[in-house]
Parts: structure tokens; sequence; C-alpha cells
């Protein structure tokens, strides 16, 4: 439920309340890139964060410089091809549209290697334009959170 909550929730979602497995792929993946990035902490205020994280890991893969986006903490060369591998997993799941996105068994065998083709990503949701939602409904973010809550709840009983 906590995953509904601010910077997870994903675009189609937020915007138009269409809730499908490619969100929760969605909410998966800005997970595994706060964990990489050891950034996981500042997302619990809010959707500005998670977001920029977004864009600031869209921009190093650009940059060819993924490493500058992995926590020092968990920075280790012996473990570097699986850490690469899950900041590349973590891009296929925030892809903006949820057709582009895999499915979460589709994850699944991508972190464990069983596929080891990965695409390249597309652009996430906000790159560019991270402080949308902040600006234009300063108060909507704690509302959102009880509406999903409510949403999910009701999605899980079926
Ligand atoms: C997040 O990190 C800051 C310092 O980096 C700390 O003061 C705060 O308690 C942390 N918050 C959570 C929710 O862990
Ligand atoms: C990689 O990104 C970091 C953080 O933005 C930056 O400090 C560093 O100079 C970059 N390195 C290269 C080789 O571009």
């Amino acid at each position: 439920m906590l995953l509904m909550c601010s910077g997870y929730i994903s675009p189609e979602y937020a915007m138009e309340g269409r809730f499908s497995e490619k969100s929760d792929v969605y909410s998966f993946g800005v997970l595994l890139l706060e964990i990489v990035s050891g950034r996981r902490n500042t997302s619990f205020y809010g959707n500005e964060q998670a977001l920029s994280l977004l864009g600031f890991a869209w921009k190093l893969w650009n940059e060819g410089n993924i490493s500058a986006l992995v926590d020092p903490a968990i920075s280790d060369p012996s473990s570097q091809v699986e850490i690469f591998r899950c900041i590349h997993v973590g891009l296929l799941c925030v892809q903006e549209f949820p057709e582009d996105r895999p499915t979460a068994s589709t994850v699944v065998s991508m972190l464990n290697s069983e596929i080891s083709y990965l695409a390249t990503p597309k652009q996430p949701p906000f790159a560019e334009r991270k402080h949308h939602f902040n600006e234009e409904r300063p108060h909507q973010n704690e509302e959102k959170c009880s509406i999903n809550y409510v949403t999910v709840t009701v999605v899980d009983g079926r």
C-alpha cells in the first residue's frame, strides 16, 4: 500500500486512474532505482524527489555515466554488473507508457538473468517537467494517497 503513495504512482494512474499490472511494475522500478542509488529515504517527502530521481537516472543513463547513480555504500567492483543490471531493469520499469514496460514476471527473469538481453529503455515520465504535480496542485498528494489506498484495497479484495 505504501508504494501507492507519492512518487511511486505511475503517470497513467495519477492522471487517468488507469491501474494495471504495469502500474505495479512502475512502482517497483522507482523502488529499485531508489535502493540502488541510496535515495530511498528522500522519496518519503513526496513526488518531487522521486521524479527528479528518475530524471537524474535518465540523464546519467544517456551520458553513459550510470556508475554515478550507484550508492557508494553498495558500490563494489565485483557486483557492478548486477548493480548496472538493476538500474537497467529499473529504467525499463519506469518507462512512461505502460505498454513499453515489461510484465512483472519478465522483470523477475531479467533480474535473475534468465533473460540476458535487455531492451534500451525509453524516457521515464516527468524527466523534463519534474515539478509539474507539486506546483500545480500543492495539496493533492496526501489526498491522492488516501484515494489510492481505498482503490487498491478494493482491487485486492476481488
Ligand atoms: C532520512 O534521512 C535523513 C538524513 O539524511 C534523516 O534525518 C531522516 O530521519 C531520514 N528519514 C527516514 C524516513 O528515514
Ligand atoms: C557523472 O555524473 C556525476 C554526477 O552528476 C558527475 O559528477 C560526474 O562528473 C559525471 N562523470 C562523467 C564521466 O560524466
